[in-house]
C-alpha cells in the first residue's frame, strides 16, 4: 500500500486537519512527525468542531493506530488535557495511541525561557505560540533534553531534571531577569503525568517498521507549513522543526523511501500568524473581509491571522521542496463574492523581477508582489461537491493554478464540513479510493 505525507504548502493553517480527516479511512496508521501543541488542526464533523493540537487528527476515527513520532516535542500536560477532552466527547484514545520514547519533553521551564526570549527580541520577536516549542528543540539539539522514555525511570528523570534546572536557574535570571522555579516544583508538575503517559510510550521505529512489513498504509501528518520550516522557511520567523515532507522520515524514524507520495495543502489565498515577511498581505478592508469570512483566527492561540493573496512563487517553492504529487486547494468558497482575484506571479526586488522565492529573508522583506488579476465567479459555491458544478470562472481559476504550478489539484474544499469537498479523479490521489460520493473530472 502507498504511504502519503500531507504537508502545508504555506505558513500553516491551510486546512490540513480537514484533509487528513477525509483521507484517514484509506489508511491504517497516522503519524505526527514534528512540532508540538503549537499546531491547531480543526476538523468540522456535522455540528461538532474538534481542534487537535498534538494528537494525529486520525484519532477521531475509531480503530486507527495513531503515532506521535520522535520528531515531535511533547508537553505531557497538554497531551493528557487533549486526551481527556477527546474522551469527554466520546472519542476512544487508548491502546491505539503510541508516543515515541525518543520524542523530547516540553518542560514548564521551556515556556518561561521562551517568554523571556520573545520579550528580549522587541520588534524582532518571532511571534511564537509561547508553548515552549523552540526552547525544547534547543535543548534537544544541545543534547541536554529530556525524552519521553526518560520519564519512565524516576532516577534518570530526576538526574536530567537536576542538570537542566541547574542550568536554567543561571540562564533565566542572567538573560531575561526571570527566576527559575525549584527542581521540586518542576518535578511535581511532570511526575503527576507520568503514570498516565507510561502506557502509551513505545519504540515507534520498531512499531512502524513492523507496520511497513505488514503492508499497512501510513499517513504522515505534517504540522505548520513549508514556509515555517526551520531550514527552508522564512528564517528566523519560523517554527523550530522540519515541517517539510523530508522531515517525515527523520521525525517518524522510517526510511525516506517509505514516504511514497506527498500532498500539498494550500488555501486559495494566504494567511500568516506571528511575525515575518508576508509579501502578498492584502491590507485594508479586503483583508478584514477575508479574515471574517474565512474565520482566520489562530486555532491554537486565537490570534487574528494576516490575510494575503495567493503567492505563486511561494507555492512553487513549497512544491519544489516537498515534491508534491497533488494539491488540495482549500477555502475556495471564501473568494466567492469577488469580481476579481489577485494572484502574485513574481516579485519586484529593487530593479529586478524574481520568479523564485528568495532564500534570504531580508530580501523577501523588500519584495513587492507583481500581480495578475484573475476573474472571480461572484456566485456562492459553498458546499459544492462536483467540479463540473463550479462556475466557469472557478474552474478556470483551478486550471490556471494547476498550469502555473505544473501540478494536479486532486481536492478542492468548498466549506469547513467534511462533505463540502470535491475529490477529482486522475489528479494524483486515485490509489487510495477516497470514500467520497461525489467524484468528477
Ligand atoms: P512556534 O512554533 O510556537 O515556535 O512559533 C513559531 C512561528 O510559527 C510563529 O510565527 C507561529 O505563529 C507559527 N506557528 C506555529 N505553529 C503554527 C500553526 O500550527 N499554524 C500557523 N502558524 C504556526
Amino acid at each position: 500500500m502507498l504511504n502519503l505525507c500531507v504537508v502545508g504548502a504555506q505558513w500553516g493553517d491551510e486546512g490540513k486537519g480537514k484533509i487528513v480527516d477525509l483521507l484517514t479511512p484509506a489508511f491504517d496508521v497516522a503519524v505526527r512527525y514534528q512540532g508540538g501543541h503549537n499546531a491547531g488542526h480543526t476538523v468540522q464533523i456535522g455540528s461538532s468542531k474538534f481542534v487537535l493540537h498534538l494528537l494525529p487528527s486520525a484519532v477521531l476515527h475509531e480503530g486507527k493506530t495513531c503515532v506521535i513520532g520522535n520528531g515531535v516535542v511533547v508537553d505531557p500536560r497538554a497531551l493528557l488535557r487533549e486526551i481527556d477532552e477527546l474522551r469527554a466527547l466520546g472519542i476512544t484514545v487508548g491502546s491505539n495511541l503510541h508516543v515515541s520514547a525518543s520524542a523530547h519533553v516540553i518542560m514548564p521551564y521551556h515556556s518561561e525561557w521562551e517568554a523571556g526570549s520573545e520579550e528580549s527580541r522587541g520588534d524582532r520577536r518571532i511571534g511564537t505560540t509561547c508553548r515552549g516549542i523552540g526552547p525544547c528543540y534547543e535543548d534537544k539539539i544541545g543534547r541536554r533534553g529530556i525524552r519521553v522514555g526518560d520519564l519512565l525511570d524516576p532516577d534518570v528523570f530526576r538526574r536530567l531534571l537536576a542538570e537542566n534546572v541547574a542550568e536554567k536557574s543561571r540562564i533565566l535570571p542572567a538573560l531575561y531577569g526571570r527566576e527559575a522555579r525549584t527542581i521540586e516544583q518542576y518535578a511535581e508538575e511532570i511526575e503527576a503525568c507520568i503514570e498516565r503517559i507510561a502506557p502509551y510510550v513505545a519504540n515507534v521505529t520498531v512499531l512502524l517498521a513492523k507496520k511497513l512489513r505488514e503492508g499497512a498504509a501510513i499517513l504522515f501528518e505534517g504540522a505548520q507549513g513549508a514556509l515555517l520550516d526551520i531550514d527552508h522557511g522564512t528564517y528566523p520567523f519560523v517554527t523550530s522543526s522540519n515541517s517539510v515532507a523530508g522531515g517525515a522520515a527523520t521525525g517518524a524514524g522510517v526510511p525516506p523511501h517509505a514516504v511514497h507520495r506527498v500532498l500539498g495543502v494550500t488555501k486559495a489565498y494566504c494567511t500568516r500568524v506571528g511575525q515575518g515577511p508576508f509579501p502578498t498581505a492584502m491590507g485594508g478592508e479586503m483583508e478584514e473581509a477575508i479574515r471574517e469570512r474565512g474565520c482566520e483566527y489562530g486555532a491554537s492561540t486565537g490570534r487574528p491571522r494576516r490575510c494575503g493573496w495567493l503567492d505563486l512563487p511561494a507555492l512553487r517553492y513549497a512544491a519544489m521542496l516537498n515534491g508534491f504529487h497533488s494539491l488540495a486547494l482549500m477555502k475556495l468558497d471564501i473568494l466567492s463574492s469577488l469580481d476579481e482575484i489577485k494572484v502574485c506571479t513574481a516579485y519586484k526586488y529593487r530593479d529586478s523581477v524574481l520568479t523564485d522565492f528568495p532564500a534570504e529573508t531580508w530580501k523577501l522583506e523588500e519584495c513587492e508582489p507583481l500581480y495578475e488579476t484573475w476573474k472571480g465567479w461572484n456566485k456562492p459555491i459553498a458546499g459544492c461537491t462536483r467540479f463540473d458544478d463550479l462556475p466557469l470562472e472557478a474552474r478556470v481559476f483551478v486550471t490556471r493554478l494547476e498550469d502555473s504550478l505544473l501540478l494536479p489539484c486532486g481536492i478542492i474544499s468548498t466549506g469547513s464540513d467534511r462533505d463540502a469537498t470535491i475529490v477529482r479523479k486522475g489528479k494524483g490521489l486515485d490509489e487510495w479510493h477516497l470514500p467520497m460520493a461525489a467524484i468528477s473530472r
